[in-house]
């Protein structure tokens, strides 16, 4: 009775297929290399993932910000961004000001802090961000000045990469590309956040950045939570053990 046994087999391997991807029900990005309707570890509605091949250098294909797949900013708040809610005048300030849409402020705040207004750190805050992108290059306790702050680097960024998105999010974490002179000219590569020269400059980079904000936030997952499989280093930011980043 060979074929009972087959079936129990792929009942078993869907049921850890099926907890290892999620169809967040937004479709595929048509603009985004490499989509899928599921997200996946290493993939998802927004694509990507698909741009650091064997540790070659990093050459994100180009997303406009505007055309990036993301949940709307009420249904963030009502689920996994509850946290974020609180601080949603501030998102919106910083919107209007630097116009760009405040769900991309409020996911960014939920990656960087879990949407904690006192995360400390050498960049502290709810956008974990440097002091000397705040007003007058000092940091302050105004929670105003931190989303300015983070909301300003991110356009900063966006506009330097020519509008691409994907460039924008990973330099908000130290990603570079291979015109920036770090890492032999090489741009991000998977060997850099451990390297010698990647641990001079601090806390390693998330080589699941991107995948995470894009195709996890953005598309309704607990990224930190039920939704941790997202992404495929598993970064700890401790170097030892394996850990690439
Ligand atoms: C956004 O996507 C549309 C539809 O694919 C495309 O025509 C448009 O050029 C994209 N916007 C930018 C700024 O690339």
């Amino acid at each position: 009775m060979a074929f009972p046994r087959i079936a129990l087999f792929a009942a078993f391997v869907a049921s850890i297929t099926n907890a290892q991807s999620a169809n967040p029900g937004v479709g595929i990005n048509p603009d985004a290399q490499g989509a899928t309707d599921d997200t996946t570890p290493s993939t998802g509605p927004n694509g990507l993932a698909q741009h650091r091949h064997n540790n070659q250098r990093l050459e994100p294909p180009f997303l406009a910000l505007e055309n990036v797949t993301h949940i709307s900013i009420t249904d963030f708040y009502n689920n996994i961004g509850s946290a974020c809610q609180q601080y949603d005048s501030y998102f919106q300030s910083a919107s209007s000001t630097y116009n760009v849409d405040a769900v991309i402020l409020a996911v960014i705040a939920m990656q960087e802090s879990s949407c904690n207004a006192d995360a400390g750190g050498p960049t502290p805050g709810l956008m974990q961000v440097s002091c000397e992108n705040y007003p007058n290059g000092q940091c302050t306790d105004s929670i105003q000045d931190n989303v300015d702050a983070g909301t300003k680097y991110f356009k900063t960024q966006l506009d330097s990469a020519d509008g691409n998105a994907l460039v924008a999010f990973g330099s908000y974490n130290g990603w570079f590309t291979a015109d920036s002179g770090l890492n032999n000219g090489k741009g991000l590569t998977d060997g850099y956040p451990c390297s010698a020269e990647g641990q001079s400059n601090g806390v390693p980079q998330n080589l699941d950045y991107l995948h995470q904000v894009l195709n996890g936030w953005f598309m309704g997952l607990d990224v930190y939570g039920d939704d941790s499989w997202i992404g495929t280093y598993q970064c700890d930011q401790s170097c030892s053990d394996g850990s690439k980043c």
